[in-house]
Formats: C-alpha cells, structure tokens, sequence
C-alpha cells in the first residue's frame, strides 16, 4: 500500500521533478520504499528502492527520469519487506507496462500461483505485482489499457485502487474499488493521486473518480469512463483549495484525527491484505501451546486483554497476558519449549517487548508477532508474524492501530476456535463480513460521533479528573480510553471494572469530576450499571456514557452521550473505542495539548 501520483505534461515537459516533490508530502501514506515510471518514445523507464523518496532520489536520481508522462509511488509495506524488489512500481515480464497502487489484493497468494504456473516469473513479495502481470497479459492480448485493466479489477479481489502506466500510448489507467481516486487540472498539467494532497501544488481544480469508474489521464487530458459500459461520466471539477499547513495531514488539522477517520479504511485493508494461511499457521500455534503468553506495553497490552476475551470464548484457550515490562522479571523462568509467546507492538521496535521476546527465545519459546511494521526487529524475531496493515500511524496516540490489532487478534481467536472444533468454518466468514459491516458502519457514524465527542470534551473540560468505566469484554477498553485521555488532552483519568466501583473509588465522584461509561454488553452487567451512572450524577459528577444507539435503556440516563450502532458483543471493544478515541482528540484541542507529539512521549520506547 501507499501513495501514488500520476503526472502528464500537456507541454511534453519532463514529470519526474513534478512526481517526486508530490510524493514528498505524501509520507503519512508510506516512506519505505519509493520508486517511479515514465515514459518516453514508447520506452518505459523504472526506478525504485528501499527508503523515503529524498532518499532514493539522492540515490538513483529519480527526478533525473525523462518522459512527460509518469507514474510515482511511497510505500508502506504490508506485503513483502522493504526491499527494492518490494517497491512500486511494478512491471509484467515484458515490462510492457507499470502499476502503481494503494490497499491491497485480497486474493494475492492465489493469483500468484496461478500466474506461476502459467510461466510468469514474480520478482517480488508485493501484492501489487500480480496486477502488472495480469495487466500486461491482457494488454498484450487485445492492445487496450482499458481492456487490460478491466481485467485486472475482474480478477484481483479486494480493497485497492491502482495506477496503470502504458508507455506504448502514453496513458495512465486508473481504477478504484474502494476510495475515491482524486484527478486534477493544472496549468499545462493533469494528474491523479490516491490523496488529494498528492495534487496540492499541481492541479487547480479536482474530481473524484469512484468505484465502477476508470480515469485515463494523458497528455492530452482527463477522461473518466464507466468501468462496464465504457460510455464516458462527465465530471464537474471544483477549486482545489487546501491550507498548505495542512497538506502533509491531508486537510486535517491533526495526524490523529485523520488516523482515527482512516479507522474504517485500515480495517478494510487488513481484511483484504489478511492471508488465510497465514492465520490457520498462527492458530495451530496458539492452540498447540503449552502455554501462551501474550506480552505487550500500552495501547497493545490492552487489545491483548481483549483477545483473552476473544480465545477463551471463541476457542477455550486461557492466555496469560501480561505487560512485556512485567514478562522477563518473573515469567520468563516458567517458559521453554512448547511456551508460545504472542508479542503484540504496533511499532515493533518497544525494548521491553523485544527483551521479552529475547528471553523466550533463548528459553526454546516460539514467538509469534503482531506488528504494523513488517520491516522491524518485532518481524524479524518472530517465528510468524501477521501484519496489521494499518497504514502509518503518525500520532503518538495509537489509534487505528489499537483497532486493527483488535480485529486481528478477533480473526485469529476465530481460526484457534475452528482449529479446536469450538466454532464453525462459516463462523469465520460471518466474522470478517461483520467486520467489513463494522467499517461501514464506522464510515457513516464518525462524522456523528465527532460531534457528539465535542460536546462530551467539553463538559470534561470543567473537570481535573474521572474515570472510564466499564465491565466484561469492554473492560480493557476502559483502561484503554482512560490511557488516551491521558496522552492525548493531559487529563488524569482512570480506567476502571464498573464492579470495583463501590469497592472504594466511588468516594471521589462529586462536582469537579467525571465518570464516562460504557455500558457493558453483558446483559448482566449492563443492568448493574445504570444504576451508577444516575448515581454518579446525582452526586453532582460530569457524567457522560457510550453504548449502543438502539439501546432503549440510555433514553432515561442521564448526561452526555455517545451512541453506535449496535454491533456483535465481540466487536463492541472495536466500535466502542472509536468514540473514546475522539472524546480524548476533542478534550486535547480544547485544552491546547499537542496531541500528535505529548511531551515526554515517543511513538516507540525503546528503553
Ligand atoms: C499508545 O497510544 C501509546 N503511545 C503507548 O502506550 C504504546 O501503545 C506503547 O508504548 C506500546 O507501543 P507499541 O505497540 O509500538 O509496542
């Protein structure tokens, strides 16, 4: 995945220059790898590496590249390494064409198999690759781009757009089936990029090209035609007007803002980035366990209290989960062969993680891995390790993260359930459609909750300090957005089981203070606590609550409200935090925090 932009010069100037300072603001898609193709005379000429784009320019003086036509991409890995072979874009055998892209190919693993067999040799381990080669055959065959690339989009299943490059005609195919593809007119130029910050500087006008559309942009302008009819779909351009501030957030005013609006692109990717085998592997570790450790800081730690949730009902395995700081000091002496440790870091680079991971090791432990980085020490320690193929997140606070490893750790509880006859094989297809139902959903409710979260934050911002409460599966989500809280708007919060509330805390809730619920989805548990919340507020705290919006329950509560729509119990964790996630963003903005960057904090600790 990544981000790509396509340049054609009407003037048959060179593009390469244009492409390479575009990309450049383009790191919050990518910077592992960069690359580009243009063309000139028919020749098609590529270029690409491992490293951000200044990088590889400096290196193989991509900028140095003639044609006035071209396609170039950043890249974040979620298939293959960052490795040259690895980076966008890519060419068939006969390097007839190039195809640069975003999201990825559902049904990779399968296409790359069949192409094998039918004597195409595959350089790479990218997802994309299989594109070009399916491309190029049909290119090849009928001597249509727009042929080769209906092709394409017939027989790579999954969540992606893609930037087909035809040096024989000067063309750039584009096609989406998921986010809109944006095109742009500038002054002598036309362009298209999967953000619409790859055209600030370039086009003065834009369009989105949606799903069931293909957009040719050459250097004789822009058209966009109906992926089944080929008739043309006329396109009204508007201003392209975006604060330059802005533009390397992609008009947002945060990088975690925009990471938590991305969270229903990010579970898209990772449902069609997923590979199936690699998850029947992972399960049939967890489940032949003697025993499991799932050792995690942070954010990570408490998706990995979730999955106990999700592996004790779905597949009756009880992990022991406990902080990676905690793990070496007293674990590590019970561990040895047959011990699976799951290591959970987005970052896969935090010290007390790999330490742990280490001391496994050294004791015969087999390590599987949870990362969003597939090029980090947490990969390459691992015995297995599945991608969560969020895309970069570049906010301190995680929080796409924080979902996708979610959703993750959701699927594989589903694999260790069938592999131990607990849950049936359909169970993990209705899984990830409820997932995919889940995005939607999000997709449609962000906007709402956004709102909702603003008025929330700022009745919390009358007061010094509160808890987030909650009980059952939703639990961990507390402790979850009491952390976010903290990091994000610098206020004392505490997490907190709803059942240890009269246990003692509740002594602290009085004017000045805050209690936010999230209403259990045990039906047990949410009954249990109603009652505190109207007693949180009759003693005079702020009180806000999260739950489901067909909840009839929540008419008669009183406070602030965040409402989603009602999900599976075990994807309430998943829908739950992402209205935390924006009270924390709001209450930060009100209160001045810089959120992206909190000080003291990094976005790995590698102490
Ligand atoms: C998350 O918002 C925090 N920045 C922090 O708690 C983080 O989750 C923790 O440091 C672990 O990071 P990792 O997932 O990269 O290992």
């Amino acid at each position: 995945m990544g981000g790509y932009v396509a340049i054609a010069s009407a003037g048959g100037q060179r593009v390469a220059p244009l492409i390479v300072d575009a990309l450049r603001r383009l790191r919050f898609l990518g910077s592992d790898c960069a690359g580009l193709a243009t063309c000139e005379g028919g020749k098609l000429y590529v270029r690409k590496d491992r490293g951000w784009v200044e990088e590889v320019d400096q290196r193989l003086g991509l900028s140095q590249l003639p044609g006035s036509v071209g396609v170039g991409h950043t890249r974040f890995s979620t298939h293959g390494r960052p490795h040259s072979d690895n980076a966008h874009p890519h060419t068939g055998c006969g390097k007839r064409l190039a195809v640069a892209g975003d999201g990825s190919i559902a049904n990779y693993e399968e296409l790359r198999d069949e192409l094998t067999i039918s004597g195409h040799k595959l350089v790479s381990r990218s997802d994309f690759e299989v594109l070009a080669h399916v491309a190029e055959e049909e290119l090849l065959r009928t001597g249509s781009i727009v042929e080769a690339v209906r092709s394409s989009v017939r027989r790579a299943r999954g969540f992606y757009s893609a930037a087909f490059l035809d040096p024989s005609r000067e063309v750039v195919a584009l096609v989406t089936t998921w986010r809109p593809i944006y095109v742009g007119e500038g002054s002598g130029v036309y362009a298209a990029s999967n953000s619409i910050s790859g055209l600030f500087g370039i086009a003065r006008s834009f369009a989105e090209v949606r799903r069931g559309e293909i957009a040719l942009v050459s250097r004789s302008g822009i058209e966009v035609l109906d992926l089944e009819t080929l008739k043309p779909v006329r396109k009204s351009f508007e201003l392209l007007k975006m604060d330059p501030q802005l533009v390397e957030k992609e008009g947002f005013e945060h990088h975690m803002l925009r990471e938590i609006n991305e969270v229903p692109y990010a579970i898209r990717r990772l449902l069609s980035s997923i590979q199936s085998r690699f998850l029947s592997f992972a399960a049939r570790l967890v489940t032949a366990s003697r025993s499991l450790y799932i050792v995690a800081d942070g954010t990570s730690l408490h998706a990995g209290y979730v999955a106990s949730y999700y592996l004790t009902e779905l597949a009756g395995v009880s992990p022991i989960v406990v902080s990676a700081a905690e793990f070496p000091l007293y674990h590590v002496e019970n561990v040895g062969p047959g011990t699976v440790v799951l290591a959970i870091s987005q970052s896969g680079e935090t010290g007390d993680v790999i330490r742990s991971v280490y001391e496994a090791k050294l004791r015969g432990a087999t390590i599987l891995g949870i990362t969003n980085y597939v090029g980090s020490r947490l990969a390459n320690l691992s015995n297995l390790y599945l991608p969560l193929a969020a895309g970069p997140e570049l906010a301190v606070p995680a929080t796409k993260t924080f979902v996708n490893t979610l959703a993750l750790l959701y699927l594989l509880s589903l694999y260790a359930g069938v592999e131990l006859g607990k849950v049936g094989r359909s169970e993990v297809e209705d899984g990830s459609r409820r997932l995919e139902a889940l995005a939607e959903s999000l997709e449609t409710a962000i906007p709402k909750l956004d709102r909702e979260a603003e008025s929330v934050a700022k009745e919390l911002s009358r007061c010094r300090s509160g808890y987030v409460i909650s009980r059952g599966i939703t639990y961990p989500i507390a402790l979850e957005g009491a952390l976010k809280l903290k990091e994000a708007s610098y206020m004392h919060a505490e997490g907190m089981e709803a059942g240890e509330f009269l246990h003692g805390p509740v002594v602290l809730v009085e004017k000045g203070f805050f209690t936010l619920f999230i209403v259990p989805v045990e039906r047990v548990a949410a009954r249990a606590t109603y009652p505190l919340i109207a007693s949180s507020y009759e003693k005079g705290a702020t009180v806000a609550t999260i739950g489901f919006s067909d909840d009839p329950e929540l008419d008669s509560v009183p406070g602030g409200k965040l409402l989603v729509p009602r999900v599976d119990r075990h994807l309430a964790p998943i829908a739950f935090s992402v209205p935390l996630q924006l009270v924390a963003y709001r209450l930060g903005r009100i209160r001045g925090c810089p959120i992206d960057t909190p000080k003291y904090l990094t976005k790995f600790v590698t102490q």
